[in-house]
C-alpha cells in the first residue's frame, strides 16, 4: 500500500497528468546500460490494450518514467528518434540537453525520474511511429535506450 501511494504521488509530481496511463509494451534496446520502469504516457488510453498511444496533432503530451543507469553523466545528451526501415530520424525540435528533463548530474546505479512535456506539431505526419528514446553521456557514449509505439492521428 505504501509503495502504491508513493508511486501515485510520485507520478502526480512527475507528470501532473490525470490522463497518464502506464505503458507496458515498451522494449529496452539490445545494448542498453540501464533499467527503465514505471513508464507513463499521457494521453495513452490504448495502453490498456498494449497498443500504440494515439496522439493528436497540435496537442500537449507527456512521457514520464523511472530509470536506473549503469553509468553516471555530468553532461547527458538525449534524443527521440523515429525508427524507419533505412535509418532512425531524430525529432529535431526536442532540446537534447537531458538536464531539462531529469536531475543532473545523472547518478550511476540510482533510481531517477524523467519527464518530457512534448508538443505534437502538425508537420510530423499522421502515421505510426516506433519511437526510440536514448540518453547518453557526451564523453563516453554509454547509453540508456528503449522503444515504444506512437500513432499520430
Ligand atoms: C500546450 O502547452 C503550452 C505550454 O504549457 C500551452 O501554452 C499551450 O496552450 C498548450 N497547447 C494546447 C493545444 O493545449
Ligand atoms: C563515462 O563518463 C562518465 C562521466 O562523464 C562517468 O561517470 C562514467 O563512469 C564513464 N563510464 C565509463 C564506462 O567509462
Amino acid at each position: 500500500m505504501a509503495v502504491f501511494v508513493l508511486t501515485v504521488v510520485g507520478l502526480m509530481l512527475a507528470a501532473s497528468a490525470v490522463n497518464a496511463e502506464q505503458v507496458n509494451n515498451y522494449r529496452m534496446c539490445p545494448n542498453t546500460d540501464c533499467l527503465v520502469y514505471d513508464l507513463f504516457i499521457d494521453p495513452c488510453p490504448q495502453a490498456v490494450y498494449n497498443q500504440a498511444c494515439q496522439w493528436t496533432e497540435n496537442s500537449n503530451t507527456s512521457i514520464a518514467f523511472k530509470y536506473n543507469p549503469d553509468f553516471g553523466s555530468n553532461i547527458p545528451v538525449t534524443q527521440l528518434y523515429a525508427e524507419t526501415f533505412l535509418m532512425d530520424l531524430p525529432f529535431l525540435d526536442i532540446d537534447t540537453n537531458a538536464c531539462l528533463y531529469t536531475n543532473c548530474p545523472v547518478m550511476k546505479n540510482t533510481e531517477q525520474n524523467w519527464l518530457f512535456n512534448l508538443f505534437v506539431p502538425k508537420n510530423y505526419g499522421k502515421t505510426y511511429y516506433v519511437v526510440r528514446f536514448a540518453v547518453w553521456d557526451k564523453v563516453n557514449f554509454t547509453t540508456c535506450c528503449f522503444t515504444f509505439d506512437i500513432k499520430i492521428v
